[in-house]
C-alpha cells in the first residue's frame, strides 16, 4: 500500500531520510532505514574532505532550527567506507555538492561507482559561498549541470532547490528540460538570528537556513507550484512531522517525502509512525497506494 516510483526507482515506503540528519555514516544510515524509511539521502559530499564552519552553527528558533552547518563531510574518497556499510542494506540517494558541473560529474559517477539507486544534486544550500543556492538560482547554470551529470550516469539524476527565489519553476523547467529524473524541493529558507546580549548575529556565518515545521507550508506551496509545469516526479521536503503533513506534500503533487529536523526531534521512529498512521489514512478515505494521492490537490 506505501509502495511508491519515483519515475523508474520504486520505494517500498514513501519516506526517505533528508539530506544532512543521520545520514554521515554507514551505521546510522543502516538505523534509518530499520525504522521504516524507505530510502535514505546522504549527507552533501563534495570532493574534498570539508570541516564546515565554525560554531555556533546551529540553534533552535520558534518553529524549528537555524542551521550553517557548512556542508561538512568527510569528502567522497573517504566516503567509500560508509557507501559499503549502508548500500547492501536498502536504497542510498547520494548527495553531492560542488562548484561546476565537472565537479557535480565527477561525484555522480564516483556516487555511482559507491552503489547509490540515485544522486541528488544539491543545488541549494544558502550558507555555503559558491555552492548551493548560488548556482541553483540560475536556470541556465543548473540546466548545464544536470545535463552534465546524465550524460555521465546511468543511474536517476534528482535536482535539490532552493525556495529562496521568485523563479522556482523556470529552474523546475530547466531540470526537466536537461533530462533531469525528479526535483527535490525544498531545502532550507535563507535565515538569521540576531543575539540582543551581543548584539551580533548567533551564527559564526552570520546567515542560515530554516527548517522545521515554521517551512511546511511553504514547502507545500513549492511542490504545488512545481506540480502545475512539470512531468517528472516531485520529492517534497520541509517541516514534515506526521502522517498529515506528509500527506498535504503528497496531495500537493510528491511522490515522496523527505524528513530532517523532524528526525532530531522525534527519532528514528518518526517513520514507522507515519507510515501506520498513512495506512490508517489511506483505508479510511478509501485509497489503495500513494501514487492515488499524488497531486490529487490539483483536481
Ligand atoms: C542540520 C542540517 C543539515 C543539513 N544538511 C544538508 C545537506 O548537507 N544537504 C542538503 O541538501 N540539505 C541539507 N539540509 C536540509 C534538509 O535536507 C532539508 O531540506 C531541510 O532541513 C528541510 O526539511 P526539514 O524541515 O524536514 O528539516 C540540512 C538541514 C539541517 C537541519
Amino acid at each position: 500500500m506505501l509502495e511508491t516510483c519515483i519515475g523508474k526507482l520504486k520505494l517500498e515506503k514513501p519516506g526517505m531520510v533528508a539530506s544532512g540528519i543521520m545520514d554521515e555514516t554507514g551505521a546510522s544510515m543502516v538505523r534509518m532505514l530499520e525504522s521504516g524509511a524507505g530510502a535514505v539521502v546522504t549527507k552533501s559530499i563534495g570532493l574534498e574532505p570539508n570541516a564546515g564552519h565554525a560554531n555556533p552553527t546551529f540553534t533552535e528558533v520558534k518553529g524549528g532550527f537555524v542551521n550553517a552547518m557548512g556542508l561538512p563531510n568527510p569528502g567522497i574518497k573517504m566516503f567509500k567506507e560508509e557507501m559499503n556499510i549502508a548500500v547492501p542494506k536498502g536504497k542510498i540517494i547520494g548527495s553531492i555538492y560542488g562548484a561546476s558541473a565537472d565537479d557535480f560529474s565527477k561525484l555522480a559517477i564516483t556516487m555511482e561507482e559507491y552503489g547509490a539507486s540515485a544522486v541528488e544534486l544539491n543545488l541549494s544550500c544558502p550558507h555555503a559561498k559558491g555552492y548551493g543556492m548560488e548556482l541553483g538560482t540560475d536556470p541556465k547554470l543548473v540546466g548545464s549541470i544536470v545535463s552534465a551529470v546524465k550524460s555521465a550516469v546511468k543511474i536517476p539524476v534528482w535536482a535539490k532547490l532552493t525556495p529562496n527565489t521568485h523563479i522556482l519553476t523556470d529552474i523546475g523547467v530547466a531540470v526537466q528540460d536537461a533530462g533531469g529524473d525528479a526535483v527535490v524541493a525544498i531545502n532550507t529558507l535563507k535565515a538569521m538570528v540576531i543575539s540582543p546580549e551581543f548584539a551580533k548575529p548567533f551564527l559564526s556565518n552570520k546567515f542560515g537556513g530554516l527548517s522545521g515545521p515554521g517551512i511546511k507550508s511553504v514547502g507545500v506551496r513549492a511542490v504545488y507550484d512545481l506540480g502545475s509545469v512539470l512531468d517528472i516526479p516531485i520529492i517534497g521536503v520541509g517541516g514534515i512531522a506526521d502522517w498529515r503533513d506528509a500527506a498535504q506534500y503528497i496531495m500537493a503533487g510528491a511522490s515522496a517525502f523527505q524528513i530532517g529536523s523532524a528526525i532530531a526531534n522525534k527519532g528514528p521512529t518518526i517513520f514507522d509512525t507515519i507510515n501506520k498512521d498513512m495506512i490508517k489514512f489511506m483505508r479510511d478515505f478509501g485509497y489503495s497506494s500513494i501514487l492515488d494521492m499524488v497531486g490529487v490537490a490539483h483536481e
